[in-house]
């Protein structure tokens, strides 16, 4: 009866919603979109994330590459959004697979050719899409150049490029930090007899900021880039470019260090040099920039953004650590309530909203899949998908959508360590056992928090390695791949990529949704996510059941107001089904 109910509804509502410009499985996105004189072009359309090795082969050899891109831009521009950020592409040892830089001005064979490149530029470009480049600045590959010749004596040109300090008086390191993927964050280099900073892994050794001939070279890589036509960048680890006192710090686990990330993170100091970086390379230019900021929290951000602020966004990670102790990274998930996601994502909307904006994310290449994450053990992973969409589309500022986001991928759980690539898997699993967990404890973390679960390749369709590529995938495809693929949701009118494709077609018809005001409700319920956006008389409403079970709604929250868009059709006015999602629009 009720499934009756609902295909009828189905039917109807999808019909209107096409009438009125939204296709549920098609092109939902018009090419047409409000431009707003105060607005510009990145704060009004989301941004889709594509990690290097996973979206798409056309060579055979298992790895994604530049064409593979240049193949599915549709697919990207069916979601609305108007900026690719493309994580590291250049060429790499791969150690933390490109986050190692080895040149920070060409391509790495095995993604392609700058010709490759410059062709991904002007394909998206016809659709009104722009690239956005990733920045690595906090270190380089130990295979740079600039490392090999720096780490050869203490008098060579680049001597002073990294950080190089002398052992203490006993010959061990010269503080006891440990490094984020684990183990000491200094590194013996024989030639020098001195040890070298990484935050990262010793294959990762940071740069000398400190020194103006590092930040000069920085910056013309950055101007390449933009000679190129890029429209933006997002800045790696940006955080730990400035190193206070190098002084020991307060042990904080079993293995006798202390998180680097306390010690150096935002330290005084270091928006002298952003600043003067936006100066060199930003200012006055067509593009967005948005600071990959852990450790820049929302009483930081008004220097961090907004008119005086060094970038036009930052990633600021409150929201995403919730399953994190204090001060840890990747290790032991701990329980979080509902009420401190909203109370962590209302901060960063306050510090916003009079100067400056902010990224709307729940994924990325480095956390755990979003229906995983945000929601209880054993939710429906369709249902989720849709509730995390409405959330991350209807939010105040730049929604970035992580590729496989828009298809609901959830999380691997792969038997042994062995199986994981994720060089921080590994370093969190080997923690997790100095610690004292068992094997098999240490691996439950490692499913919950391993960068892996994000990294699997997309899910073209439902034929050999999900269509991803003819050759063996460097990552194993996701098991449930033949239920769970583009093809699929393609056809199917209620799938999660056509609620997505909804979703960026009321964002195109509301400009209350992309330039409103934005007022969070409900603070301390712990089912009901709930917010209101308005510009003018054009008035949204958007509630949220993040729980397994049914929630009681408050009319007056819905009086006076008819629904626009709901996961599970019409349902009752005053209570949401499990996991349900739902828009209203004033009517008066
Ligand atoms: C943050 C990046 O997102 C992550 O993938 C990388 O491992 C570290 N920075 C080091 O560059």
């Amino acid at each position: 009866m009720m499934k009756r109910f609902w295909e009828k509804w189905r039917k109807g509502w999808g019909a209107a919603l096409a009438c009125a410009g939204v296709l549920l499985a098609g092109p939902a996105v018009s090419a047409e979109t409000h431009e707003s004189p105060e607005m510009r072009w990145w704060q009004t359309a989301p941004v889709y994330q594509i990690y290097p090795r996973s979206f798409a082969d056309t060579t055979g050899d298992g790895i994604w590459d530049i064409p593979g891109i240049t193949r599915h831009l549709d697919h990207i521009r069916r979601l609305g959004a108007k900026a690719i950020w493309l994580t590291p592409v250049y060429p790499s040892p791969m150690v933390d697979n490109g986050y190692d830089i080895a040149d920070y001005t060409a391509i790495d064979p095995v993604y392609g050719t700058m010709a490759d490149f410059d062709r991904l530029v002007a394909a998206a470009k016809d659709r009104d899409i722009r690239i956005v480049m990733d920045l690595v600045f906090n270190h380089s590959s130990d295979r740079n150049a600039w490392f090999l010749e720096s780490r050869q004596s203490r008098t060579n040109p680049k001597a002073d490029w990294y950080i190089w300090r002398d052992a203490k008086p006993d010959g061990s390191a010269p503080t006891n930090w440990r490094s984020i993927f684990g183990g000491s964050a200094w590194t013996w280099c024989e030639e020098r007899g001195q040890y070298y900073l990484h935050t990262f892994s010793p294959q990762q050794p940071d740069l000398n900021w400190e020194n103006p001939a590092v930040r000069r070279a920085l910056y013309d890589a950055a101007r390449f880039w933009l000679d190129k036509g890029v429209g933006g960048f997002r800045i790696d680890a940006i955080p730990y470019i400035k190193n206070p006192a190098f002084r020991d710090g307060t042990p904080d686990g079993a293995d006798g260090l202390v998180s680097i990330h306390t010690m150096t993170a935002n330290t005084p100091g270091i928006l002298d040099f952003l600043h003067e970086f936006k100066a060199e390379v930003f200012a006055g230019r067509d593009i967005f920039t948005v600071g990959e900021a852990n450790g820049v929290h929302p009483e930081d951000l008004p220097q961090w953004v907004g008119e005086n602020g060094v970038f036009d966004m930052v990633f600021e990670f409150s929201h995403m650590g919730l399953a994190l102790k204090d001060g840890e990274i990747w290790c032991h998930p701990t329980p979080w309530k509902l009420t401190e996601l909203k109370a962590a994502l209302t901060a960063t909307q306050e510090a916003t909203k009079e100067n400056g904006w902010c990224p709307v994310f729940f994924e990325n290449h480095d956390q755990p899949r979003s229906v995983n994450h945000f929601f209880p053990p054993g939710a429906d992973r369709e249902k989720a998908a849709k509730a995390m969409a409405t959330v991350l589309l209807t939010l105040r500022g730049t929604p970035f959508i992580y590729e496989g986001q828009e298809l609901g991928y959830s999380n691997v759980a792969w038997p042994s360590i062995d199986d994981y690539n994720d060089i921080s898997s590994h370093g969190q699993y080997k923690i997790a056992l100095e610690e004292g967990f068992s094997p098999e404890k240490a691996m439950t973390f490692v499913h919950f928090f391993s960068r892996d679960n994000a990294r699997t390749p997309m899910q073209w369709d439902n034929g050999r390695n999900a269509g991803f590529t003819t050759g063996k995938p460097w990552l194993p495809v996701h098991k449930d791949y033949a239920r769970q693929n583009t093809a699929v949701e393609e056809r199917d009118r209620g799938s999660i990529l056509a609620w997505y494709r909804q979703l960026a077609g009321l964002r195109q018809r509301h400009r209350a949704l992309t330039e409103g005001s934005c007022e969070m409700l409900l603070p301390s319920d712990e089912q009901v996510f709930a917010f209101a956006r308005t510009r003018g008389q054009d008035r949204l409403l958007t509630v949220v059941n993040f729980s397994l079970e049914e929630a009681p709604l408050p009319e007056s929250l819905t009086a006076g107001k008819k629904l626009v868009m709901g996961s599970e059709g019409p349902g009752e006015r005053t209570r949401l089904r499990p996991l349900e999602a739902r828009i209203y629009e004033a009517i008066e």
